[in-house]
């Protein structure tokens, strides 16, 4: 799985963000140890707290399939009109990356004419929390 075709996943996940309040769609796509791909967009509530990030949407997918480990993360995002682009993942899914992918995991974000920027988790969330 190239960082392209992941991000290539992460922007057709995005096309089913729920996202009315901001107006703001993000898709994920995750690659698990197994090989396989799970996505997730973003999924806004009246009650605006409830609602939760693509990011997290995609890893809480792979967990409950069964996957334990994340070996990369991609996002897409940006208005709804609009072509997606850099869009660096919140602080609380970087410490949800940082329970299941590990400081080397990849992460995917669009760049500059459609080319993945490429970072490690520990370079986006250096001195993470973890138990
Ligand atoms: N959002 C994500 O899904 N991922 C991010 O990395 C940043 C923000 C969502 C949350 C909310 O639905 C919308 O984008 C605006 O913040």
């Amino acid at each position: 799985m190239t960082d392209i075709a992941l991000l290539e996943k992460a922007r057709l996940a995005r096309k089913m963000a729920y996202a009315p309040y901001s107006s703001f769609y993000v898709g994920a796509a995750v690659l698990a140890e197994s090989g396989k791909v799970y996505t997730g967009a973003n999924m806004e509530n009246a009650s605006y707290p409830a609602g939760t990030c693509a990011e997290r949407n995609a890893i809480g997918h792979a967990i409950s399939e069964g996957e334990r480990k994340i070996l990369a993360v991609a996002v897409a995002g940006g208005p709804k009109d609009q072509e997606s682009s850099y869009t660096p993942p919140c602080g609380i899914c970087r410490q949800v990356m940082a329970e299941f992918g590990g400081p080397d995991m990849k992460v995917i974000l669009e760049g500059d004419e459609g080319k993945p920027q490429v970072f490690t988790l520990s370079e986006i969330l250096p001195q993470a929390f973890l138990l």
